[in-house]
């Protein structure tokens, strides 16, 4: 198994102390986890994830580094819900996003475009809405839209008509084949012309903007005065979202702008520390390493 994505870096720029609360929102195979919990000797660490697979492992991995964990299996969507259910406020909190390499790996689960598999895409394996629904069941028009938006696919409305036309399609490898068919040629010699249509279906499967979204407001909201919160992005459509929002926490509102004077509880409650990117090694040693993107921002106030 590859190491987590810029480990190191959200390690440091966590801000962890013996005795942080903390706040892992996507869990995985517990990497970043289990680094925190060695530093946390006094603390304590929540991590959410809503795949049974990767928490079964997790919990396992952890416990023999501690005990000072708690996971919790659901939706980061239910982040503040939960820190209030325990009437938490942390010092830290950590997005990772997107899938985990074991997810990926792991054929039945439909996330690869390079083994055949049933069409799922699925990361909370209870819920309904899996990847065969929306690649037999949406219309055309929904799928070009998805494509485009979640995709930035140029050829959604050729690969869309192909779609209706062969249904039904049942895996993975079938979709790539009627990808494959109706793009040119030498679209499909670039990158895996699969690429796209594959997250833009993930992304719509999961409901991942949307979900991630509104996560992060609730982490601005729970968030102590001095914490951090680290986010991992995968792609842009993510990483956009996350820049806007951090932007919009840590500038003065528009309609204060031109005051001489700005009062003290008009001023922004944030502080953005900076945004970083994977050193020219990680990416060599793991390729999914290109695309990710490190933001992170500090409660000043
Ligand atoms: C990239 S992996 C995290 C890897 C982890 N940081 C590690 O070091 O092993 C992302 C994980 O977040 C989970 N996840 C993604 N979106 C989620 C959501 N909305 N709610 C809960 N878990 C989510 C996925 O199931 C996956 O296990």
């Amino acid at each position: 198994m590859h190491k987590s994505v810029l480990y190191e870096e959200a390690l440091k720029y966590l801000n962890l102390d013996d005795s942080s609360i903390i706040i892992d929102c996507t869990l995985g195979y517990g990497g970043h986890s289990s680094g925190i919990l060695k530093e946390i000797k006094r603390g304590f660490l929540f991590a959410f994830d809503q795949d049974a697979e990767a928490i079964e492992y997790s919990q396992e991995r952890l416990s023999k580094i501690g005990s000072n964990f708690e996971i919790i299996k659901t939706n980061f969507i239910n982040l503040k819900e939960e820190l209030n259910n325990r009437d938490i406020r942390p010092d830290a909190i950590l997005y990772d996003l997107g899938v985990s390499s074991p997810q990926l790996d792991v054929e039945e689960r439909g996330f690869s475009f390079h083994n055949d598999a049933a069409l799922d895409m699925r990361m909370n394996q209870d819920q309904s809405l899996s990847a065969y629904e929306v690649v037999n069941n949406y219309s055309y028009e929904a799928l070009v839209e998805i494509f485009y938006k979640y995709g930035e696919e140029k050829y959604a409305s050729s690969i869309a008509k192909g779609i209706i036309k062969e249904r039904p399609i049942k895996t993975t490898l079938e979709l790539v084949e009627v990808i494959k068919n109706n793009v040119p040629l030498k679209y499909r010699r670039d990158k895996h012309p699969a690429r796209k249509v594959f997250q833009a279906i993930r992304i719509e499967v999961n409901n991942e903007l949307n979900v991630f979204e509104q996560s992060l407001i609730q982490a601005l909201d729970v968030i102590k005065i001095g914490g951090r919160i680290c986010v991992i992005t995968f792609h842009s459509l993510e990483d956009k979202i996350c820049k806007r929002i951090f932007k919009e926490y840590s500038s003065v509102d528009h309609h204060l702008k031109d005051l001489p004077i700005i009062p003290d509880n008009l001023l922004p409650k944030f502080k953005v520390i900076g945004n970083f990117k994977p050193s020219k090694d990680e990416i060599e040693e793991n390729n999914r390493a290109r695309s990710a993107t490190l933001r992170v921002i500090e409660r000043i106030r």
